[in-house]
């Protein structure tokens, strides 16, 4: 599933953010080719952004409209997945690659007693508590600190009880957050600070230089 319904308010480009042109194509088709090349997807489901779900079906996968947030947006797009393990994507991460995605499967599927597998890179800045008056409170500790990124594969019913609460949604930043809430055991996969999230116009030069370099 790809929630592609944000509107991109801070890269600015005056419109959705999965459409914004990058390495010479629309954002959010990066991550459909990733998903078409990975063995282990049976059926991709894209949460459009509102009125523009007919336009995203044109790529031969289901569409749904997305919601307000973006947890309600995987709300959406979950009531047309399948039943057995589902990986949950941002469009804005454009560098996830099919072996990623597979191994991430393949890590849950092998993994009883987890209900999800996240994809993270461990942190390298260091991380302060700042309150007001931009007054540092605290130094975390670096060392169990781990940058979280998408995908996140988890167990069909584990997430569809997660996102079952409506008033639960909306500060949700990822949905392992809400099965963690809930007790679930949530797993890291570690990968590299490459897949970076789109979010800035600074973003969309680095994702740029990345995906030229690759082609
Ligand atoms: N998303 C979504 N539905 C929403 C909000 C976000 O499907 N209502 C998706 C975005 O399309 C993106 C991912 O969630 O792929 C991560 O969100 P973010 O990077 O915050 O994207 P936007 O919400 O579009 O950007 P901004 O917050 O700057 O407006
Ligand atoms: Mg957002």
């Amino acid at each position: 599933m790809i929630a592609a319904a944000g509107s991109g308010q801070r890269l600015g480009a005056g419109g959705p953010k999965a459409f914004v042109e990058l390495a010479g194509r629309p954002m959010l088709e990066w991550s459909l080719d990733a998903f078409r090349a990975a063995s282990t997807i049976a059926e991709i489901v894209v949460a459009a952004p509102a009125g523009q779900e007919g336009t995203v079906a044109e790529q031969g996968v289901l569409s749904v409209a997305g919601g307000e947030h973006r947890s309600e947006s995987v709300a959406n797009a979950l009531a047309l997945c399948g039943e057995d393990l589902i990986v949950v994507h941002d469009a804005a991460r454009p560098l996830v690659t099919p072996v990623l995605i597979d191994a991430m499967v393949e890590q849950l599927a092998a993994e009883g007693e987890a209900a999800g597998v996240v994809a993270a890179t461990p942190v390298t800045d260091t991380i302060k508590q700042v309150g007001d008056r931009a007054w540092v409170e605290r130094t975390l500790d670096r060392s169990g600190l781990w940058a979280v990124q998408t995908p996140q594969v988890f167990r069909a019913e584990v997430l569809g009880e997660a996102l079952a609460d409506p008033d639960s949604l909306a500060d949700a930043s990822d949905d392992a957050m809400l099965v963690e809430r809930r007790g679930g055991r949530v797993v890291i996969h570690q990968t590299s600070p490459e897949n970076i999230k789109v979010t800035t116009p600074f973003d969309l030069r680095i994702a740029e230089l990345l995906l030229r370099e690759r082609a």
